[in-house]
């Protein structure tokens, strides 16, 4: 973990199996999307959670009696694992496991206090601890961006080896489709990052890197995965960033806060990306929060054979 993530994260004012629940149905909070109709939390709803990952991890697994382990890759405080989990249990299946792998120690503590039925292993995904092909589902959510370009490379490479064959992995987080849009997205995030945690652009740039699902979907094809699903999801959960979601969920003072609001107003004159205005508040300036969401399966050399990419 380097020490912008350390900064940047010690700056949190709520943990992720928080996010949502003060301010339900207020688009400005960290997280939150119109989702069929209704405002959800993305990072802790049960229902987003089951149509994004539940669902996909019971294909994994044709027998609801066998053992079933599931890897939840960089999990925090186990906020999905717990979830997932769960409805797999609850859906019949008995054996139903979802380990949580994380690197930072006072997050797997969190966990063991809040769901001290989950089992985690401290672990840095780059060098994952896992022997090969030994797990049936596993979750990348929020966490790529969080490494370097070869760390991303490893981390998928690590979950092909993890995964048995026929098993999927799939990637939830922000970031463009398309390699251009993620660029954008990377650098807006630098600046208004940069903005509210008063660390220099460089700093941020050099260590948050969205990456675009276009480019994972080559990483991912490189390792062996089959892409089954690469989709921009921002039409389906629509949700923003803005000043005040920041606020919802970082420690930030007044200047912090002004200089945020400048960058926001910035780069909606620019017309780079898409923004859209807060009738309820004229001060609040809303950008729309691009979400990409991939299924990727694991091929049998057989599979492999009969499909030559
Ligand atoms: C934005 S949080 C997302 C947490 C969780 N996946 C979720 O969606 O609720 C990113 C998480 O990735 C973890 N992380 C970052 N780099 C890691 C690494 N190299 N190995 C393991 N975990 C890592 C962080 O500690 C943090 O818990």
């Amino acid at each position: 973990m380097n020490d912008f993530t350390k900064s940047y994260e010690a700056n949190v004012d709520q943990n992720y199996s928080e996010l949502g629940k003060e301010k339900e149905k207020d688009p400005d909070t960290w997280g939150n999307v119109e989702y069929g109709g209704e405002i959800l939390n993305i990072y802790t709803n049960p229902r987003v959670i089951h149509d994004l990952f539940t669902i996909i991890a019971e294909t994994c697994v044709p027998d609801k009696d066998d053992m079933f382990i599931g890897a939840d890759l960089g999990g925090a405080e186990g906020t999905v694992a717990n979830v997932v989990q769960g409805q797999l249990r609850e859906n019949g299946y008995s054996n139903a496991h979802v380990i949580n792998y994380e690197l930072l120690e006072k997050n797997l503590a969190l966990m063991e206090s809040k769901f001290p039925e989950l089992l985690g292993v401290q672990a840095d995904l780059k060098d994952l601890p896992l022997n090969g092909s030994t797990i049936d589902f596993a979750i990348l959510r929020y966490v790529l961006p969080y490494l370097d370009k070869e760390g991303q490379k490893q981390v998928i490479r690590n979950a092909y080896s993890a995964l048995k064959e026929r098993g999927r992995l799939v990637i939830l987080q922000d970031g463009g489709f398309k390699k251009e849009d993620g660029e954008l997205y990377n650098q807006f995030f630098a600046e208004s990052s940069s903005a509210q945690s008063g660390i220099s652009l460089d700093q941020v740039s050099h260590n948050r890197q969205f990456i675009s699902a276009e480019e994972i979907c080559e990483i991912a094809e490189e390792a062996g995965f089959e892409v089954e699903q690469a989709n921009d999801l921002s039409p389906i959960f629509k949700g923003c960033l803005s000043p005040e979601a920041y606020a919802s969920r970082f420690n930030m003072t007044e200047q912090q806060m002004h200089s945020l609001q400048a960058v926001y107003k910035r780069w909606k004159e620019s017309g780079r990306l898409e923004f859209s205005d807060n009738p309820n508040n004229p001060v609040n300036i809303r950008v729309k929060r691009p979400t990409i969401y991939l299924v990727l399966r694991k091929l049998s050399p057989r599979d492999a054979m009969n499909n030559p990419s």
